[in-house]
């Protein structure tokens, strides 16, 4: 078995109405660290939108702590949206940060921790252990079911030049309490829920056959991936679902737990150049991508798959398991109404090249269990030429 060596650095609050508890929690960490009177919510703009803002704001207000807020990024956070909140920090000397709202939000907000307590610039801090102090503490908030940052040490921040996403990863910047509340997924807009929804699939089925799994990320994985297969169809078809919603909190946060420790794969590796090159939703690019790296890494990893589908209910002889895995999830980006084809998202397949070298450039390819090179990446995109 692998062996590994992890640190659980984050309280995991979850339930229902569990976000009217952000005061007495960020109290509770006054009480154990360096005192904390002013708190900085980083959340997109959305959320003052859906009034998890001004919630937010007012549990802790009446708990006596004193709140700005920064709200100037959007999607895919870059260096330069870092920068500005950096800005905003310097003037109003938070001691302690809120990340509210998606992945973008929390990202975003483990970005400016970076750069505001160990100084310099985001990229600074690509990698994995580049923290040089302690950081501020940051509690996360999820509204969306998706990247499961709440329960990572990583930001994903993209370079404002370059578009390079850059991963920045130190057990510093994990979150010291993660509140998951599942009516805050209630107001997402269906198209984010699918994609969103895709995207922690893809986390859970990436991580159960990395390099780098090993007995605790498969553990989180393969119940990451039970819930989420519960969940899915029904948060589309009802979205007012709270038993769907929930599951779907955890399993993406479960999945976030498994990405810690065991990384990503093929998946996220060829998905990342569409979205550099041709802003395609990181949900949409994932799900595309995923049917094909089942069928590639199901050459070795056909009994996981099979340990997967059990999981959801389904025996199957374990040589089938690949094939009806990437069947099921292409069931699943039918119905939510995503793409499965270059075609389908109107890129030509001239531009297979220049994917394949850009997916051959990202970190997290490293970690397939199918050591990737430029003829296999290349075939990934083939096989998604054409399609709906
Ligand atoms: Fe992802």
């Amino acid at each position: 078995m692998q062996p590994f060596d992890v640190q659980s650095r984050t309280r995991f609050v979850f339930g229902e109405h569990s976000l009217d508890r952000l005061g007495e929690l960020v109290a509770d960490l006054a009480s154990q660290a360096s005192p904390i009177q002013r708190v900085l919510v980083v959340s997109d703009a959305g959320l003052i939108d859906a009034g998890h803002f001004d919630r937010a704001a007012k549990v802790l207000r009446e708990r006596g702590f004193e709140v700005n807020s920064f709200h100037d990024f959007g999607e895919n956070p870059t260096s330069a949206m870092v920068d500005e909140g950096v800005r905003v920090a310097a003037e109003w000397k938070p001691d302690l940060l809120v990340g509210l709202g998606g992945g973008s939000s929390m990202d975003c907000c483990k970005g400016i921790n970076f750069v505001y307590s160990c100084g310099g610039k985001i990229q600074d801090y690509a990698g994995v252990g580049k923290a040089t102090t302690d950081m501020l503490p940051m509690v996360a908030v999820p509204t969306t079911a998706g990247t499961g940052s709440e329960s990572q040490s990583f930001a994903l921040i993209s370079d404002a030049e370059t578009h390079v996403k850059m991963p920045c990863g130190d057990p510093r910047a994990a979150c010291r309490v993660a509140i998951l509340d599942p009516l805050l997924t209630l107001t997402q807009p269906a198209a984010v829920t699918a994609l969103t929804g895709i995207d922690a699939i893809s986390h859970a089925i990436e991580t159960y056959v990395t390099k780098r799994r090993n007995p605790m990320s498969m553990t989180y994985g393969r119940r990451a991936f039970g819930l989420l297969a519960e969940g899915f169809s029904a948060v589309l078809s009802d979205p007012t679902d709270v038993a769907a919603r929930s599951r779907m909190q955890l399993g993406a946060s479960f999945a976030g737990m498994a990405i810690e420790t065991s990384m990503l794969g093929a998946a996220h590796a060829t998905a990342n150049p569409l979205t550099a090159r041709y802003d395609v939703p990181h949900g949409q690019a994932v799900g595309m991508m995923l049917p094909a790296v089942i069928r590639l890494n199901g050459r070795s990893h056909a009994t996981s798959y099979a340990e997967l589908l059990r999981e959801m209910g389904q025996e199957v002889a374990v040589e089938e398991a690949p094939t009806v895995l990437a069947t099921i999830v292409g069931e699943w980006l039918a119905q939510a109404g995503m793409k499965n084809s270059l075609e389908g998202l109107s890129i030509s397949t001239g531009e297979i090249d220049l994917f394949a070298q850009d997916a051959m450039n990202q970190w997290t390819g490293t970690f397939n269990p199918i050591p990737l090179d430029l003829d296999i990446v290349r075939g990934l995109y083939r096989s998604v030429a054409s399609g709906t």
